[in-house]
C-alpha cells in the first residue's frame, strides 16, 4: 500500500480564497475591513520569517495588517500597553503575539491580557475552557488546521481512534479537544507513555506533535491509519552536506508505504496554520459585529 499524500499547500490556498471571498462581501455589504496585528519581541530568525508571511498573505485575503516590531529588551509594561492599545482599537479584531517571547516576559500574563474576542491564536485560557466545555471558542490555528484535513480527507471523524503524540497547550491539548468534539476516542501520548509504538498502533488517526525528527516510524502505525504530521525539524547541516534538511516527527518514506493518508513535510500542515490564522481572524471579526460567520472555516 502506498499512502495518499494530503496536500495541505493546495488546501490551504483554497481556504484563503474562501477567507478573501467572504472579506469582499464584508467589505461591499457591510463596509467593514478585518484587521489582524502582529506583535514581534525581539529578532527571533524563525519569528521573523513567520511574521513576515503572515503580514503577506493577511494583505492577499484583503485584510488590513498592523506589524509591531519591538527590542527584544521591552519592559512587560510597555507590552502590555500596546496589548490595552489593540484592545480598544476598533480596526483591529485579531492579535497575535509571536511565541516565544524573551525570557524576561511572562508568557501566561502576556496571552490573558489580549481580549479573548481578539484572541485569534485561541490560547487565553477563556478561549481554553470554552473549546473544552464545548463552547464557542476561538481555536488554535494548528489544530484547527489539522481538524479541516481530516475532515476533508475522511468525512466523519465519530468513532474513530485517535491517537495525539505530545500533550503541549498550543497543539497537543487543544487537537485532543477537537478530536473528542467530533466524537473520537481520544488518547494523547507523551514522552513518558509506556509502549508508545502500541498505543499508536490503534490508532486510525494519528498527529505527531513532538518537535523529535523522524520519531514515528512505519512499525507503529496500523495499515491504513491517517497521518498528520506537524513537526518542522530542520536536520542539522553537517548530517545534510548544506543547508539541513526540512523533516517532520514522522519518517516520511517509510510510514508512507503503511498509512491509507499521510501530510508531507513541508506542505502539510505548515500552510494550514496560517489559512487558519487568516480564518480565526474573519471569525472574530464576524462576532464582534454580529454578523453570520463564515461557513467551515470554523470547528
Ligand atoms: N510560534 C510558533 N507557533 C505559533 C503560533 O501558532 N502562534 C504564536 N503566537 N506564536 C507561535
Amino acid at each position: 500500500m502506498t499512502a495518499e499524500i494530503i496536500d495541505g499547500k493546495a488546501f490551504a490556498a483554497d481556504v484563503r480564497g474562501r477567507v478573501a471571498e467572504h472579506v469582499a462581501r464584508l467589505k461591499e455589504e457591510n463596509g467593514i475591513t478585518p484587521g489582524l496585528a502582529v506583535v514581534l519581541v525581539g529578532e527571533d530568525p524563525a519569528s521573523q520569517v513567520y511574521v513576515r508571511s503572515k503580514g503577506r498573505l493577511t494583505v492577499e485575503v484583503g485584510m488590513k495588517s498592523f506589524e509591531h516590531r519591538l527590542p527584544a529588551e521591552t519592559p512587560e509594561e510597555e507590552l502590555l500597553a500596546l496589548i490595552e492599545r489593540l484592545n480598544a482599537d476598533p480596526e483591529v479584531n485579531g492579535i497575535l503575539v509571536q511565541l516565544p517571547l524573551p525570557k524576561h516576559l511572562h508568557e501566561d500574563l502576556i496571552i490573558n491580557a489580549i481580549d479573548p474576542a481578539k484572541d485569534v491564536d485561541g490560547f487565553h485560557i477563556s478561549n481554553v475552557g470554552l473549546l473544552a466545555t464545548g463552547q464557542k471558542a476561538m481555536v488554535p490555528c494548528t489544530p484547527l488546521g489539522c481538524l479541516m484535513l481530516l475532515r476533508e480527507q475522511l468525512g466523519s471523524l465519530s468513532g474513530r481512534e485517535a491517537v495525539v503524540i505530545g500533550r503541549s497547550n498550543i497543539v497537543g491539548k487543544p487537537m485532543a479537544q477537537l478530536l473528542l468534539r467530533d466524537s473520537c476516542t481520544v488518547t494523547i501520548a507523551h514522552s513518558r507513555t509506556r509502549d508508545i509504538e502500541e498505543v499508536v498502533r490503534r490508532a486510525d488517526i494519528v498527529v505527531a506533535a513532538v518537535g523529535r525528527p523522524e520519531m514515528v516510524t512505519a512499525d507503529w502505525i496500523k495499515p491504513g491509519a491517517t497521518v498528520i504530521d506537524v513537526g518542522i525539524n530542520r536536520l542539522a547541516p553537517e548530517e545534510e552536506g548544506g543547508k539541513g534538511r526540512l523533516v517532520g516527527d514522522v519518517d516520511f518514506d517509510g510510514v508512507k508505504a503503511v498509512a491509507g493518508a499521510i501530510t508531507p513535510v513541508p506542505g502539510g500542515v505548515g500552510p494550514m496554520t496560517i489559512a487558519c490564522l487568516l480564518a480565526n481572524t474573519l471569525t472574530a471579526t464576524c462576532r464582534a459585529h454580529a454578523l453570520e460567520e463564515p461557513e467551515g472555516l470554523t470547528a
